[in-house]
């Protein structure tokens, strides 16, 4: 296991909004959250990637608590796609992939022949080396998101975070991006977690699947042995069809109408 939630309670203030949560990510796998809105997906994201402190419970990375860690040293293997980034739009493509390698310099240290090398790569991976000089703001959406993982990549992580990455995407452009993060995953073993809003997506895309409702995990497995009529009653309140697509060996659903 590379990382792990154990009975985490979350809150904001005095307001608990995750409770006794468990989550298992092996290495290599694609592990997606899903869930209703407001159910708790960011926050669990949130604790995962270390930017939320537990009130209870621990997060273990490689079976060390991740806040016993250093911000570099969490940050060398697991790199975060945010949902809200800020960062100045007039900043280039090759800039903002090159904060990617900051958790590897020493103090003061400057990039040097290998780091350029690992830019150039991250670059590559996405596609983006004939955009590198392009500022952030003259990218479409997609391109942008590529930009952010090619960042990420060059932090050289072994896990990648993100939390709802195809959000405002048209469909071609979700398409690539989710196709770029299960390359990613084969070609490298990168192990990927993410939250996704689509659940279609989320069982083609998806080794795992977790739920969240109402802060607590409802249910976890492959998206074939959790992806049901009941389980979609359940979680969503949806009436739905739940068909086999045998193209890509993964369940789908149609929705038919709200149930109360
Ligand atoms: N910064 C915050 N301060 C207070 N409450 C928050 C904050 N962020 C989220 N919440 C609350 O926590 C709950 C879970 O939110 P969130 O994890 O963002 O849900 P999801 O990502 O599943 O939509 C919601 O009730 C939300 O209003
Ligand atoms: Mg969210």
């Amino acid at each position: 296991m590379i990382l792990q939630a154990k009975n985490l309670d979350l809150s904001y203030g005095k307001k608990i909004v995750v409770k006794d949560v468990n989550i298992e990510i092996n290495r290599g796998e694609i592990v997606t959250i899903i869930g209703p809105n407001g159910s708790g997906k960011s926050t669990v994201i949130k604790a995962l990637s270390r930017y939320l402190k537990p009130q209870k419970g621990q997060v273990l990375l490689e079976n060390k608590n991740i806040f016993s860690l250093k911000t570099k040293e969490v940050a060398q293997k697991v790199a975060v796609l945010p949902q809200m980034k800020n960062v100045p739009e007039d900043f280039s493509v090759e800039t903002l992939v090159g904060y990617g390698r900051y958790p590897h310099l020493g103090f003061r240290q400057r990039f040097s022949q290998e780091d350029y090398q690992i830019i150039k790569w991250a670059l590559k991976k996405t596609d983006l080396l004939q955009f590198k000089e392009r500022q952030l703001n003259n990218l479409s959406g997609g391109e942008k998101q590529r930009a952010w993982i090619a960042m990420c990549l060059a932090q050289k992580p072994e896990v990648l975070i993100l939390d709802e990455p195809t959000t405002f995407l048209d469909i071609s452009y979700q398409l690539e991006l989710l196709d770029l993060i299960k390359e990613l995953n084969e070609s490298m073993g990168l192990t990927i977690i993410m939250v996704l809003h689509d659940i279609n997506q989320a069982a083609r895309y998806s080794h795992k699947l977790y739920a969240i409702k109402d802060g607590c995990v409802h249910s976890s497995g492959r998206p074939q042995d959790l992806l049901n009529e009941d389980f979609l009653k359940d979680v969503y309140k949806i009436e739905a069809d739940v068909f086999q697509d045998n193209k890509h060996s993964c369940p789908y659903f149609i929705p038919l109408k709200k149930v109360n």
